[in-house]
């Protein structure tokens, strides 16, 4: 199974990626992620990471080269879920390449999911946004409390400005890519509006799945549920 989650920055795409990841023991893929392990362990250029903290894209080909390497892992064998990727159609375009290249066996994409959240709510979903250092869990000031014993972070690129900047690049950028999804007939727009396990149950639902069956690891969606492209 590989799934992309699509949506504004906010717009929830890590809270629900950890539970379907779960569902289906696939391996959560997220860019954002990964360019912050590099910030930590400082492997890559300081320039790139400044365009990251200030709420700016990084270049196509920075992200499609940690992707390129990362789909290879053992884990990411029966499938993966990308978060934060693709962001733009030449990395979308991209992704079809690497996926498709003989030695990955032509593997295709599943499901996109789109998830639908107005820019006014985003901000606040970002800014009390925390994240628990040792287990990467996402919480949320208000609405999903952490735990007293949490370890908590708060990005970088949280601050109000930079949230403004990843809106205006989502809006630049990003939103060019449901009308390329939409043609392949893959894309699903979920509203990412209510309670978290609301928005599951959304999630859940436009995948044909029952969330009350266990997932078979990597299970393919599309053996089960085809879905010819569009026109
Ligand atoms: P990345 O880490 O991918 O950030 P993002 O896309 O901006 O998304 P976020 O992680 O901010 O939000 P999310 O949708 O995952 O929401 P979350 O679940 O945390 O990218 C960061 C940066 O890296 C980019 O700006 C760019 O510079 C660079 N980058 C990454 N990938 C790139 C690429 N492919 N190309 C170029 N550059 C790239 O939820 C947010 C908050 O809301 C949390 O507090 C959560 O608890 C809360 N929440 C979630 N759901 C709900 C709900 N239903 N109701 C209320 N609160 C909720």
């Amino acid at each position: 199974m590989i799934i992309i989650l699509l949506g504004a920055p906010g717009s929830g795409k890590g809270t629900q990626a950890q539970v379907l990841c779960k569902h289906f023991s696939i391996p959560q893929i997220s860019t954002g992620d990964m360019l912050r392990a590099a910030k930590k362990a400082r492997t890559l250029d300081p320039q790139i990471l400044a365009i990251m903290d200030a709420g700016g894209l990084v270049p196509d080909q920075v992200v499609i080269d940690l992707i390129d390497k990362r789909i290879d892992d053992p884990d990411a064998k029966v499938g993966f879920l990308l978060d934060g990727f693709p962001r733009t159609v030449p990395q979308a375009e991209a992704l079809g390449t690497l996926l498709s290249s003989e030695k990955r066996g032509n593997r295709g994409i599943d499901r996109v999911i789109q998830l639908d959240v107005p820019r006014e709510m985003i901000e606040e979903r970002t800014i009390y946004r925390r994240t628990d250092k040792r287990s990467g869990q996402i919480y949320h000031l208000l609405y999903n409390p952490p735990p007293p014993n949490a370890e908590l972070e708060h990005r970088a690129d949280d601050q109000a400005e930079a949230v403004k900047k990843r809106l205006d690049a989502y809006e630049a950028m990003t939103a060019a890519l449901l009308p390329y999804y939409e043609k392949t007939g893959l894309l699903q727009r979920v509203d990412g509006v209510g309670k978290p396990e609301e928005v599951t149950s959304r999630v859940f639902a436009a995948l044909d799945i029952d969330q009350g069956q266990p997932g078979v690891q990597g299970s393919d969606q599309r053996a089960q549920d085809p879905k010819p492209p569009a026109a």
